[in-house]
């Protein structure tokens, strides 16, 4: 740890802007960068998708033969030690010469990790740099390899009494704009945002993140779950990155999105469809926008959740509670619930 150089650490924030080149997929983001010995960097990669060559492969593929002998390679993720669609990277360091590696998240796959340990039997001088950001870069990976499933967000925006429309079902809009601005910016930190067939038919949402009004990258894919047919003219049916329809088995769902590289899901509502994901355990974070304003009325936010006794009461843990202009956000987790 302690000869970690300044050029490697620059080195290891660089990698991390090329992981964030490569697509979210069923593999990890990961960025890699060869540097001479006397600090210069020899060349750069990251790693494009399921089936193309992984981050540190990328990099040295660029070079001539025997110009990475003696290099530093500096990658955002341990490298792998197993034989997938590509050959082990550890091998490939090793057979070019590498003479240190400098990783950033550890790799906890079964097949796929020890790929330090491989490095360091060949004789290859092997550091770890801790930096949160590497593991921030994977997070969602792991998640997906822990589960078989994306990480769920669940967002819903409601009155101060609860209630997430008035009693005739109209809810546009409840929250101001610094509100629904944020909103905006979680739709584009998700890779597919999720309402029911309720809210489209409802609602109409096109279901793009924007800024001002324009449409911002990344765009999430949209997912519309529900059996009714999605009317041909709905705004979604010109979303950007087109759109998916998902039935009611959403661990079914949830694990196809999984299987086609979708590693995070932001689930917008409405209340039938949050209620769902909520009572089969299936919401690892809540973000609830509050508005400083009374609906009354049966349009509750959240109904049925499986919840019959007190005992049954889904415990939160608050992780942030800011106010937004006029309204309020609490984000939330079930960890810890019991
Ligand atoms: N305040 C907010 O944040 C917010 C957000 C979104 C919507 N809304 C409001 O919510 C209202 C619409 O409410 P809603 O509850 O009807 O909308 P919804 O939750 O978007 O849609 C409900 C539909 O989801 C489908 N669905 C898919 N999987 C399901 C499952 N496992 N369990 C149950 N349903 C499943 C069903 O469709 P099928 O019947 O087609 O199978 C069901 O009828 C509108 O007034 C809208 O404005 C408010």
């Amino acid at each position: 740890m302690s000869g970690i150089t300044a050029a490697e650490r620059d080195a290891m924030a660089r990698a991390r802007v090329l992981a964030l080149q490569g697509p979210r997929s069923t593999n990890p983001q990961v960025g890699a960068v060869i540097l001479a010995a006397d600090g210069r960097t020899l060349a750069e990669g990251f790693h494009r998708g399921t089936g193309s060559p992984h981050a540190e492969v990328d990099a040295l593929s660029q070079l001539a033969p025997d110009e990475a002998a003696g290099a530093t390679a500096i990658v955002t993720l341990e490298p792998c030690n197993h034989t997938g669609r590509t050959g082990p990277c550890a091998i490939a360091l090793i057979d070019a010469g590498i003479a240190r590696v400098v990783y950033g998240a550890s790799d906890p796959g079964d097949e796929s990790s020890h790929g330090a340990t491989r490095l360091r039997e060949a004789g290859v001088e092997i550091d770890r740099l801790d930096v949160p950001e590497a593991d921030a870069l994977i997070a969602d990976w792991l998640f997906v390899q822990r589960t078989g499933r994306p990480r769920v967000t669940i967002k819903w925006a409601q009155s101060l009494d609860g209630r997430a429309a008035a009693a005739d079902g109209t809810s546009r809009w409840i929250t101001g704009p610094e509100a629904r601005a944020h909103v905006h910016r979680e739709r584009s930190a998700h890779d597919a945002i999720a309402v029911g067939t309720g809210t489209v038919l409802a609602d109409d949402p096109r279901l793009t993140a924007r800024i001002d009004g324009v449409e911002h990258p990344p765009q999430p894919v949209p997912v519309v779950f529900g059996e009714r047919a999605i009317p041909d003219e709905a705004a979604v049916r010109n979303h950007p990155r087109g759109h998916r329809t998902a039935g009611h088995d959403l661990e079914r769902e949830l694990a196809a999105l999984a299987a086609s590289g979708l590693q995070s899901l932001y689930v917008e509502g409405g209340p039938t469809l949050a209620s769902a994901f909520i009572r089969a355990g299936l919401a690892d974070r809540l973000t609830v926008y509050i508005a400083p304003t009374l609906l009354g009325g049966p349009r509750t936010a959240i109904d049925a959740i499986g919840v019959g006794t007190i005992d049954e009461q889904r415990r939160l843990t608050v992780t942030r509670l800011e106010q937004l202009g006029r309204d309020l956000l609490v984000e939330a987790t079930t960890e810890g619930e019991h």
